[in-house]
Formats: C-alpha cells, structure tokens, sequence
C-alpha cells in the first residue's frame, strides 16, 4: 500500500490543525510509517468560512456519508464534537468497517463502553489519545508504557481553563468573576465556562484515564464533581500560609488505605474516583504546573511516580495527538492486521465492574474557612462541634481584630470522614456566632508524590 487515504469530519479548529499536521509534518509521517497518509476528504457545515490553512476546494463536502461511504477511506476522523450526531457518525464508520479516530471525551466517557465493544466486534480500531491532555500522549502511556504496572492513584490538572483561572487567582490575586471574565477575553475560556469551571470537563477526561487504568468502565454520576466558581482570593492566601496550591484535581485511587471504622466498603476492592478543588502540598510537582498548562501524575506501583506535563488544548497540540492515532493506526493497517488490542487495552473478559467510593466515605483532611464573630469563646464552641463529630483540628489561624465583628477563622483538620465532617459544617453554620457561608476545601497530602 503506498497510501493511507483518511476522512475528515469537523473542520474547527482541531480539523484544521489536523490538515497543517499532515500537510506540515509529512516527510516525517512517511519516514516513519512507510507510506503517506492522504486527507482524502473534509466535511463539515460550513465548507464557506476561511481557515487558518487552505485546502484545495474539491475535497471538502457538507456530506458527512460520502466520507463513511467511500471504500477508499480507512480511517475516520471524528471532531464535530456533541454527543448525538458524534455518536452516530462513529457507529456508523465502524459499521462499514473503518478505523476511527476522535477527541471526543464527552461522547466516550458516556457511551464507550458501547462504541469500543462495537469496535471490537467490527475489528476496528478506535484512537482517542486527543480526548485526554491535548498533546500529551497519556492515554498510550496508560495502555503501554505503564501496561506492567498496578496503578495505585492518578492526580490530573487536565483542564486549562480552570487552571489559568486558579493560577492567576494565585499568582497576581483577582475574584474569580473578574479572572474568568479576563479569560474570556484572552480566548482562554468559552463564552459558557460551565463544563470547565464546574468541573464536568475534568470529569469527563477522568472517567476515560480511569477506563484504562483499571480495566472498568465508570459511570459520570459515579465520580464525585465539583468545580472551582467557589474559590476566593482569601482561600488561595490562606492555602499559601499553610504551605498548599489550590489546584482542580482529577483524583482516581485504588482503595484500601481508609482506616476510619465506619468504612465498610471492602478494601482494595473499590476505587476513589472525584474532581474538586484540592490543596496539594507547595513541595508536590502539580502545584507548580501554570495556567493553561495540564499535567497528568501516576504512581503505578512498579515504575513509582511519573508524571506527563504539556499542553492540554489547542490547535495544533491536539492535532498531534489526533495523527499520532492516525499513525498508529496505519501501522496496524500496514501489517494487514485488526487492532492488536482493545481501546482500553485490557481484554474483554477481563474488564470489570469496580465499586466506585462514595464521597461520604472519603478520609481526608480539609481546609476549613469560617466566617466567624470576634468574639471570646468562638474557637471552643467551633472545636467542641469538631471534636463531637470525631473531627480533630490539626491548626488555626485567625486574621484580624474586629471585635464584635467578622473575621475569617481558618481550620486545618486531620483525616475526617467526609460524612461527619459536612453534619459537623451544618451543625457549626447553626451557631449564632457564625455569620456566613462556610468555606472547605479537601487537601491531598500525600498525593502519590516522589517519597512514596
Ligand atoms: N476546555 C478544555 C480545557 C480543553 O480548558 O482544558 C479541551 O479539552
């Protein structure tokens, strides 16, 4: 074969950091794979509108099915994006027997479980190294360069967007309203942030790192999700006295460390599988991963910990990983053989059902930030709640005088049990000496970092 003819369906910004790729990059694709990779096609709505990149006229089609239906392209590029019209275009693509490559973390944290079986059954490969981490090849990782290993936790700032905004909260101050809005401008953030800053994109990107590191398909519901609209200036200061960053993590660990009692549910046997604003320690390598950029850190219980930094979005960073799939892929092609592995790179018998932690159930300690009265006697009214809930303080600061008035009052606890903790909130935000919204934040000590 002295060709591999591809299809292109979604002509953004990704699409056409896909065609730069190929067109800019080809001497080293063929020198590498043997043989050119031809963009046979290119559909999408608007064929009108001008891209970054020229492409001759003929090639591109508003109909997707002259891609699907032609016998000459062998593999399918998915990027419109969106959940139904997505899904469909891929059923249909491996129905008629081609390779598929997507970006699409929405459609396959949702439905992968359907289209990779549907994959399988159709021999087709399925490459999706662009829906996690943009450029960087985190989902190879997991399937081959970390195969050997038990992977004991995973700790991902896998979205750009909420970690600009925490970043500059951080490094040059800001309310979260006015930073966002400033990201807005600089193209950093979408018009609606909402999956970014609530955290769904994160959850997204985590159930697929949690597909492949374990071998089982998580629902969203599952994981835990929260996302980063609540943090204030005085949090991410407060963080920096006690030697913490706030980042928005993506945590997946395999259970059986819980020591609390009232953890019942069976050890080792279930994992933690959450997204929320997370104080790690200054000293842990995320807490210095800046704006835009992503960083993905595993500690597999044989390599120990590794950690992949880069760019998590962005046309050409995604292009990459988008033609790293289309590379791989022809190889595959090349040799005349089906895939050589499943997507998620386990076996199918193998994959399992694994019982996902419930946030209830989670130990760890936290932040807390009281708006609290002035007054004499506050400390040990907020303690003896504590302390009634099993919850013991591990440190306090107190900023301001205002006698009579409202200062924030900044507790640092040792591991709790998530359920007694919020009952302890609720029970605190009943005391007449609380005057507002209380503010927590779970802190990951030991996030799998280089001493473990
Ligand atoms: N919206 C994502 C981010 C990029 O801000 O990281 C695409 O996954």
């Amino acid at each position: 074969m002295d060709k591999i003819k591809v299809g292109l369906i979604g002509f953004g910004t990704v699409g056409t950091g896909v065609v730069r790729v190929l067109r800019e990059n080809s001497s080293v694709i063929k020198d590498k794979l043997g043989c050119e990779v031809v963009l046979k096609r290119i559909a999408d709505r608007d064929i009108i509108r001008k891209r970054e990149t020229d492409v001759p006229g003929d090639i591109l089609t508003t109909d997707v099915d002259s891609i699907i239906n032609d016998p000459e392209i062998a593999i399918v590029i998915e990027l419109i994006g969106g959940l139904e019209a997505a899904g469909d275009i891929i059923v249909k693509a491996l129905k008629k027997g081609k390779h598929v490559v997507t970006a699409n973390k929405a459609l396959l944290s949702t439905r992968g479980k359907e289209l990779f079986s549907l994959a399988g059954k159709e021999g087709c490969d399925v490459g999706f190294e662009a829906s996690v981490g943009g450029g960087i090849p985190i989902i190879k990782a997991l399937r081959e360069g970390l195969a050997a290993n038990r992977v004991e936790s995973i700790y991902g700032i896998i979205n750009g967007t909420a970690n600009y905004i925490l970043s500059k909260m951080t490094n040059e101050g800001g309310k979260f309203e006015t930073v966002l809005k400033e990201a807005q401008k600089k193209g950093y953030a979408e018009a609606d942030p909402t999956y970014d800053v609530e955290g769904m994109d994160t959850a997204h990107k985590l159930a697929i790192l949690i597909n492949l590191a374990y071998g089982t398909y998580i629902s969203l519901e599952s994981i835990y999700t929260e996302g980063i609209t609540r943090i204030t200036e005085l949090d991410v200061r407060f963080a920096r006295e006690f030697g913490y960053r706030i980042k928005l993590l993506a945590i997946a660990k395999r259970e059986g460390r819980g020591t609390h009692p009232e953890v019942v549910s069976g050890e080792g046997k279930s994992i933690e599988a959450r997204v929320h604003p997370t104080m790690i320690p200054l000293s842990h390598p995320l807490s210095s991963v800046e704006g835009v950029y992503n960083a993905i850190h595993i500690n597999g219980n044989a390599s120990g910990p590794v950690m992949f930094y880069g760019r998590g979005a962005g046309m050409m960073p995604t292009a990459s990983a988008v033609v790293a799939d289309i590379i791989d892929i022809s190889r595959n092609i090349l040799k005349g053989k089906g895939p050589r592995t499943t997507p998620l790179a386990y076996t199918e018998e193998s994959l399992k059902d694994i019982k996902v932690k419930k946030i209830d159930d989670l130990e760890v300690p936290y932040y807390i930030r009281f708006s609290a009265k002035d007054l004499p006697g506050v400390l040990s009214k907020i303690s003896g709640v504590l302390g009634s809930h099993n919850i013991s303080i591990s440190s306090v600061i107190q900023k301001g005088r205002q006698r009579g008035g409202t200062v924030p009052l900044v507790i640092i606890t040792h591991n709790s049990l998530e359920r007694e903790f919020r009952k302890s909130i609720e029970e605190i935000e009943t005391l007449s000496v609380i005057a507002g919204k209380t503010m927590y934040i779970r802190i990951e000590e030991n996030s799998g970092g280089a001493d473990q």
